[in-house]
């Protein structure tokens, strides 16, 4: 790696990932997963088994880590849940009372659209837990529990190892909400947390791939227009691969769930337009890979980011990025690995300033 990347905050911090999330896990497998690191005060078994529903707030990044733990809470605690960006949370008038587990994410914890969005919970009645990196933050303050990130300081603009270490929290506090509801058995916990417990090396596996990653963007970085496509749990994935490609390359990018391309964006598909299609191999493989066929059929170029290395999965004239295979309930926190080198890397290839992208600040303070 040359020097100029070397110095660059944001690529320490994708590399910083595996031991954070390693230190997550032993954290938490330390006490078997029944004694979450609540700083204010434990929010008990019996209060996580009370609540009707989950809201999941945030912007930005932290907001696509609430869409997908959205779905986690669903399917692990089989609670009713919704995730929504915080400043349209508040002009919406949600129906949410006092059975309702409100999840704020803010890695700065000022950011004040979650600020109000936190209030607004509080004065209907929601009980909130704030996930946050900054112990001393607002929002802790103003939240009934809290649950620390523990990505350490994140000093580049674009978040990535508060990304995935809020995603760690949240899967267990999904895993924990699921053993406290009995929607899980011991069985199924434990083997969550087997595949867990793996999580930390595969995504040094990923990492180990950077140099395919930054050949990639070598023959990327000039297109104008990136379309990022997922389904399901990695539908908020290609949402924040879009966001860290414009945001650090300020290329134009929009992530869409897969099923959403023939109904519109489809018009877009030409030789100057790339698509991302992540396709981890799970129950979505297949139709994901019709998607493909179509994009290709219309001259598009793809890039996949899969863990099937199957003749299927090779999908010959595109550009693979082959990821290791895991279940599909944790993939997201590997899929958007890939995507954090790619976006590093073509900015690098445009000469931007990755760390301090134009017009855009660490924590947005007013709404
Ligand atoms: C993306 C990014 C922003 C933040 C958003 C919320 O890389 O950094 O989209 O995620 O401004 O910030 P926090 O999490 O501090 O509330």
């Amino acid at each position: 790696m040359s020097k100029e990347h070397a110095s660059a905050f944001m690529i320490n911090e994708i590399h910083e990932q595996p031991g954070l999330l390693s230190e997550i896990i032993d954290h938490n497998m330390g006490s078997t997963l029944t004694q979450l690191q609540l700083l204010k005060s434990e929010l008990s078994t019996e209060r996580l088994n009370s609540f009707e529903n989950v809201l999941i707030l945030g912007m930005g990044t932290s907001l696509h880590a609430g869409m997908v733990a959205k779905l986690w809470f669903e399917r692990i605690a089989k609670v009713k849940s919704e995730s929504d960006n915080s400043s349209e949370f508040k002009d919406r008038n949600p129906i949410i009372n006092k059975n309702t587990l409100a999840i704020s994410i803010s890695q700065s914890g000022e950011t004040a659209d979650t600020l109000s969005a936190i209030k607004t919970a509080k004065e209907m009645g929601a009980t909130v837990l704030n996930i946050s990196n900054s112990e001393n933050s607002t929002s802790n303050k103003l939240a009934d529990y809290n649950l620390p990130i523990n990505a350490g300081e994140e000093r580049s603009i674009a978040a990535t190892k508060s990304f995935t270490c809020s995603l760690l929290q949240l899967y267990i506090l999904a895993i924990k909400m699921g053993n406290a509801r009995k929607s899980l058995n011991q069985e199924e916990s434990n083997k969550m947390v087997d595949e867990l417990k793996d999580l930390p090396r595969l995504i040094d596996e990923v990492l180990k791939i950077e140099s395919q990653i930054e050949q990639l963007a070598e023959q990327y970085y000039a297109y104008k227009n990136f379309l990022y496509l997922g389904r399901n749990l990695n539908y908020p994935i290609a949402l924040e691969g879009a966001l860290k490609l414009k945001e650090v390359s300020y290329i134009h990018a929009e992530g869409y769930p897969s099923g959403e391309l023939k109904h519109g964006p489809l018009a877009l598909i030409d030789s100057q337009m790339a698509t991302t299609v992540i396709m981890p191999k799970d129950s979505m493989f297949v139709k994901n890979l019709n998607i493909v066929k179509e994009i290709k059929s219309k001259g598009g170029k793809v890039i996949s980011i899969t863990s099937n290395q199957t003749e299927a999965g090779s999908n010959k004239d595109d550009d693979t990025i082959y990821i290791p295979d895991t279940s599909e309930l944790i993939s997201p926190v590997l899929t958007c690995i890939p995507l954090q080198l790619f976006s590093y890397f073509t900015a690098i290839k445009l000469g931007r300033n990755v760390d301090k992208p134009r017009n855009l600040s660490k924590s947005v303070t007013v709404e």
